[in-house]
């Protein structure tokens, strides 16, 4: 079934939604993204996702094109028109289609950005059986640029990574920097020792996910400990839990790193608790 799609104003089918071949997202990767997941009809996260994606635009000196009351309003809008009851609604705002090719910023008043949204229906996502065997990933060295804070569409490298996780026979990879893990492909990375919950303290080296926000919060509240701080792949493997967190997979548990089995070798209480906890939040805050 062809979805429809929202294109610059206009609810299109996806067929008929078309973009320029001088947009800068298509020639520079010159754009930013948001993926909101959707549970029971509803938005989850939708301020924490409207907001970073304020600042990823700010950062990038990007204007939308939409208000972010509007940009609620044409989520609800696709979630209606496409049945969606599970799955995610991908957003991108890139800084749209000047004359020709330049590396130069175009001037906004006479290039306006381009702003795609599609939805994507997964029905099963928040029953997703990965969560009940736990994910293997590898570790593989982190080449991506510097500001990991900004959510750029520049994602080549973490596409790469989940390539070279699938040919080790994995489903993903953390990416280490300086020795530490900074996080993973398209997730934050955490592990859990003596009942602490370990992930990576908030910098440009990270992107600041709404999941992990959220997650923390919850995990403070049920009076579980938290440390922001770097950790390496070594401690990893000795840890007694380890997770990940996204839009897309909530709270996925980790069982194996490089070959080495992490606990038992299937989902921990931590992680498993976690996840139940953040579902259940979520469904009853979601818009
Ligand atoms: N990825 N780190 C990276 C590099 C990411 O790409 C993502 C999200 C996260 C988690 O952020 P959040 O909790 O806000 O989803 C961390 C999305 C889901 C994607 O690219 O599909």
């Amino acid at each position: 079934m062809s979805r429809i799609v929202y294109l610059n104003g206009e609810y299109l089918p996806e067929a008929e939604a078309k973009v320029s071949i001088f947009d800068r997202g298509f020639l520079m990767a010159d754009g930013v993204y948001e993926v909101t997941s959707v549970l029971d009809g509803k938005l989850v996260d939708f301020d924490g996702h409207a907001k970073r994606l304020q600042r990823s635009l700010g950062e990038l000196d990007m204007a939308s094109p939409v208000t972010m009351d509007e940009l609620l309003e044409i989520h609800r809008e696709l979630l209606r028109r496409n049945d969606v009851v599970e799955g995610m609604v991908y957003l991108q705002i890139t800084r749209g289609a000047p004359a020709d090719r330049d590396f130069v910023f175009p001037n906004p008043e006479e290039t306006p950005s381009t702003i795609v949204l599609f939805t994507q229906n997964k029905p099963g996502l928040a029953d997703n059986p990965a969560a009940k065997r736990g994910i293997k990933v590898i570790s593989i060295d982190d080449l991506r640029w510097h500001r990991r804070d900004i959510k750029t569409v520049q994602l080549l490298y973490p596409s790469m990574g989940k390539m070279m996780a699938k040919a080790a026979g994995c489903d993903d990879a953390w990416l280490v920097e300086d020795g530490h893990v900074t996080e993973g492909t398209s997730n934050n990375a955490y592990i859990v020792k003596g009942g602490r919950i370990i992930t990576r303290d908030l910098s440009t080296d990270i992107l600041h996910g709404i999941t992990r926000a959220a997650v923390l919060r919850f995990a403070r509240e049920a009076q579980m400990e938290v440390e922001e701080r770097p950790f390496t792949i070594e401690e990893a493997q000795q840890a007694d839990e380890a997770f990940i967190t996204s839009a897309s997979t909530f709270v996925m548990p980790v069982v194996e790193i490089d070959g080495a089995t992490i606990g038992a070798g299937t989902p921990g209480p931590v992680a498993t608790r976690l996840r139940e906890i953040y579902l259940e939040e979520s469904r009853k805050a979601a818009i």
